[in-house]
């Protein structure tokens, strides 16, 4: 029943709508996990610290800990559970499966939404804490080792598997109808050179 601090509100996610009612304070996360049984995204840290709780929303990757489930009513929210086409796994979850990208896989969903929404980041243009030269004019850098380590430092790995994960994210990244051209994914990248 809703009341002043409740709403029944509709949640488009993986492409299906979800009616639930809930407590205005309820994260994304928290709605995703327990009320929607939702668990392939994580909670580490519950304070945008570790990234175990990415999601998309919209396309672009958030942190779901810090998310209002109720601000999310009218996005459109893909999780780790509606990545892959049927069958088919998405290249970034086939990429970390063939490369080793984990050990024990608790930060797994959250960096290979992570990575899903890094991918069309660079591919738009948009430049990194690491990125020398970021006029608007000057397009993708070249998608190093060292932009992917940046631009997916969000996303905290306990296992330390970082070198797999980033051979990973630029062998996923390559199959991206942009990132595909010659100079766009760096040998360095390729051999996760650390
Ligand atoms: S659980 Fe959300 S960032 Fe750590
Ligand atoms: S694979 Fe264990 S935390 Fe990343």
């Amino acid at each position: 029943m809703a009341s002043s601090t409740s709403s029944v509100i509709t949640l488009k996610i993986n492409g299906e709508k979800r009616t639930l009612p809930v407590d205005h304070r309820t994260t994304l996360l928290d709605a995703l996990r327990e009320r929607l049984d939702l668990t392939g995204t994580k909670k580490g840290c519950d304070q945008g610290q570790c990234g175990a709780c990415t999601v998309l929303l919209d396309g672009r990757r958030t942190v779901a800990c810090l998310q209002l489930a109720v601000a999310a009513e009218g996005r459109e929210i893909t999780t780790i559970e509606g990545v892959a086409d049927g069958e088919r796994l998405h290249p970034v979850q086939q990429a970390f499966l063939d490369l080793d990208g984990f050990q024990c896989g608790y930060c797994t969903p959250g960096q290979i939404c992570s990575a899903i929404g890094m991918i069309e980041e660079h591919a738009a243009g948009w430049p990194s804490a690491v990125t020398e030269d970021v006029r608007p004019q000057a397009g993708p850098p070249p998608l190093t080792a060292d932009e992917i380590r940046e631009r997916m430092s969000g996303n905290l790995c306990r296992c330390g598997a970082y070198v797999a994960i980033v051979e990973a994210v630029a062998r996923a990244a390559e199959a991206h109808p942009h990132e595909g051209r010659e100079d766009a994914v760096t040998d360095g990248a390729r051999e996760a050179a650390v």
